[in-house]
């Protein structure tokens, strides 16, 4: 019974205590970027090598001080871990229109077709009936089906 607690609240609670993707890099970055603001705060944004290196310049001009050589691998693992393209996934069932146009290249009217098909038909449960579906660009869903959950 109080395992089944502990898990429980270890459940709960771990998205609150691991704020920062574990890895290679992940150490000094905490170290280095939770003196002045919260850590989720110096994750906050998404963005290449040169991008973070821009940041972290910018940190030192606030008067952050961290060594040269942990400031080489605090931008390594922030590009790793950060990168520009990292997109969070879209939820093919719930996604708006204005998603779907933004993140599938669908025009408006393929949208709505979309939509329409939905709710009378109800929620997708794989990739294949995805491509089915009106609206859609087959050739796309398959370049984007990493990045697309039900
Ligand atoms: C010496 C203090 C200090 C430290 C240490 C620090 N920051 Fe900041 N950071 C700031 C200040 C000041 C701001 C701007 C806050 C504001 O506008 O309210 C900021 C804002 C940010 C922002 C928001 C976007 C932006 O560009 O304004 C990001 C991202 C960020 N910091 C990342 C980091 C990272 C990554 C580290 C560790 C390498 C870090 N910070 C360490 C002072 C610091």
């Amino acid at each position: 019974m109080a395992m089944r607690y502990l898990l429980l609240f270890a459940t709960l609670t771990s998205p609150l205590l691991a704020q920062l993707a574990d890895g290679p890099g992940m150490a000094e970055t905490e170290k280095n970027c939770k003196g002045c603001h919260e850590v989720e705060r110096s994750v906050s944004l998404r963005q290449d090598k040169g991008g973070w290196n821009n940041t972290l310049t910018k940190m030192v001009g606030f008067g952050m001080k961290a060594k040269e050589s942990d400031l080489a691998i605090i931008a390594d693992y922030l590009a790793k871990y950060y990168p520009a393209d990292s997109m969070p996934p879209l939820n093919i069932n719930t996604a708006a229109a204005t998603e779907l146009e933004s993140r599938l290249g669908m025009r408006r009217s393929q949208a709505a077709a979309f939509i329409e098909y939905r709710e009378k038909n109800g929620k997708f449960k794989t990739i294949t009936e995805l491509k089915q579906a009106p609206g859609i660009d087959p050739a796309k869903i398959e370049s984007k089906k990493t990045e697309i959950i039900f």
